[in-house]
């Protein structure tokens, strides 16, 4: 009897004692989670931050065997190209085929098609963004595409948009990653609520295209004394998806935590790099979210895949700069991309 009323003082003080520890470790979390926020936040700037995150990038990249079948390292869809843009997403494409992507696909309109084709026989074009049944043909294709990348060469026609707009309803029922920049940002901005709260998208502006976002979600102008803060706000403004602010430096936010990109670049900037960026972006997001929370040490894998295609596309500009100087393209820059992603993640 005796016996059993010790074991059970032992097994309830065992109990209690488990109780209060949960209770703790409950409290503990979330203050260490906060003084993380903090410290990170404190720290966006530091180079030992960077280090650590590029570390975080060579964890998610898959690594090349001979088990695997074609597709299964990326399969990409472009959203864009018409009669007046056929570059950007040739760019885009072919940037994340560069990158490590196994497929690349363009849905662009009928008459852009066979331009984009001609630019280079490594890329699928489907000729749909203008048709009729646009949004059915490119929902086919849905189910096959890891990332989607919407607006390189979009234009801004009414027709192209409502198409455009009926592809990212899909996408998001479907749960497929979606990247949106140039006039992608633009539909966004005239309709937020497209995107609001979807957290599998990742924005890409530039400075313009981020003050016109920026307004019309928070409807107050941008404080250009505090770009960490703007960013962090638009993304929360628009429920803690991942926001990029290209620009001399680039910023980087989920809503909660704010990176910061600044590997050397070069003061050329050319048009077309900022497809590159979304094309390989395309790619990373893909590999982050395969590899899991576990290769990303917890943090959030949009910022990882946002950190990498940013560090990437600032180094082939460095690398290309240093070969051409003031006639550099954004082709220059893409045929650096074997060479700076070994540098950067692979060494
Ligand atoms: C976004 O993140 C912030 C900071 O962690 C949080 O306070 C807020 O509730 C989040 N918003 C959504 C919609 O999850």
């Amino acid at each position: 009897m005796i016996t059993w009323v010790v074991a059970w003082t032992m097994a309830t003080r065992g109990a209690i004692a488990a109780l209060l520890m949960s209770a703790l470790a409950l409290y503990w979390l979330p203050l260490r989670t906060v003084l993380e926020r903090a410290f990170s936040l404190h720290k966006a700037h530091s180079v030992k931050d960077m280090e650590n995150t590029f570390q975080l990038v060579r964890n998610i990249i898959p690594p090349l065997t001979t088990k695997k079948h074609k597709g299964e390292d990326g399969r990409i869809g472009i959203v864009g190209g018409c009669q007046e843009y056929t570059g950007a997403p040739y760019f885009a494409a072919i940037s994340a085929l560069k990158v490590g992507a196994d497929l690349s696909h363009v849905f662009c309109t009928r008459e852009a098609a066979p331009v984009i084709k001609s630019y280079s026989p490594e890329l699928i074009v489907h000729p749909v963004l203008d048709s009729p049944s646009a949004v059915r043909d490119v929902e086919a294709w849905l189910p096959r595409l890891h990332t989607l990348v919407v607006g390189p060469g979009l234009g801004r026609d009414d027709t192209l948009l409502e198409n455009v707009k009926g592809i990212l309803e899909k996408s998001k029922a479907k749960g497929i990653p979606v990247v949106i920049d140039a006039d992608g940002l633009w539909l966004i901005a005239q309709q937020p609520s497209l995107i609001q709260g979807y957290r599998k998208a990742i924005l890409t502006p530039n400075y313009m295209e981020f003050s016109r976002l920026y307004e019309a979600v928070l409807r107050d102008p941008v404080d250009s004394n505090d770009h960490h803060g703007a960013v962090l706000r638009l993304s929360q403004a628009l429920g803690n998806l991942t926001v990029i602010q290209k620009g001399e430096r680039d910023v980087i936010s989920d809503g909660e935590q704010v990176l910061v990109c600044s590997q050397e670049g070069s003061n050329r900037r050319c048009g077309g790099q900022g497809d590159l960026l979304s094309g390989s972006l395309g790619v990373l997001v893909h590999w982050a979210l395969l590899a899991g929370s576990e290769k990303t040490n917890g943090l959030n894998p949009f910022l990882v895949a946002a950190f990498g295609a940013c560090s990437l596309t600032r180094q082939c500009n460095s690398q290309a700069f240093q070969k051409y100087g003031r006639s550099m393209t954004t082709t220059d820059m893409i045929a650096e991309v074997g060479t700076a992603f070994k540098k950067l993640f692979e060494t």
